[in-house]
């Protein structure tokens, strides 16, 4: 199935001279999003995964279904101060500034194989820091998959080491 050909790329958004890859086409188009979350599911299958995590917001709408198709358990990685509970808590750079993910202290058990799911590997300033925060609590990073990944950049280097997997590449 082409799902390169559901994404539509916004020329200059947020900004001129981005051309934004914007997932939403695919998300609508139920065939297509079944089949990518199926094809992430073959994937983490694979690495033996037991529970899956992912940062919102676009983390949420693939990390969420991929651990229903595998009746695994979900962890949500928020932006700061979201979070009830106790957390742990990694900053990172922007192109402008910083930011601040976190996680509950109790989400992830030491040794327990997660997967991470993320809409888009940009820079992988934000997967880098997910992965920090899952390896903090004991959690060993069986996998990571992607639905995008901009080859262009150089998020994957961030990630040497990793079993890495994205469904379409640009
Ligand atoms: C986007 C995207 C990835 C991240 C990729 O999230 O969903 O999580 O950027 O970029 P990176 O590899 O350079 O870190 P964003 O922070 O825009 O948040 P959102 O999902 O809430 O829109």
């Amino acid at each position: 199935m082409d799902l390169k050909n559901k994404i539509r790329v916004i020329p200059d958004f947020p900004e001129p001279g981005i051309r934004f890859k914007d997932i939403t086409t695919l998300l609508q188009d139920g065939e297509s999003f079944k089949y990518a979350i199926d094809k992430m599911a073959e994937f983490a299958r694979n690495q033996n995964a037991e529970i899956v995590a992912g940062p919102e917001a676009r983390g949420f709408v693939l990390a969420a279904p991929l651990a229903y198709a595998m009746g695994l358990g979900f962890v949500p990685i928020r932006k700061a101060g979201k979070l009830p509970g106790d957390t742990v808590s990694v900053s990172y750079e922007l192109e402008y500034g910083k930011d601040m993910l976190e996680i509950h202290r109790d989400a992830i058990k030491p040794g327990q194989r997660v997967i991470i799911a993320d809409d888009l590997l940009a820079t992988g300033g934000t997967i880098k820091s997910t992965v920090r925060l899952v390896e903090e609590l004991g959690g060993v990073v069986a996998g990571i998959t992607f639905m995008i990944e901009l080859s262009y950049l150089p998020g994957r280097e961030k990630l040497n080491g990793y079993e890495v997997f994205s469904l379409v590449q640009y």
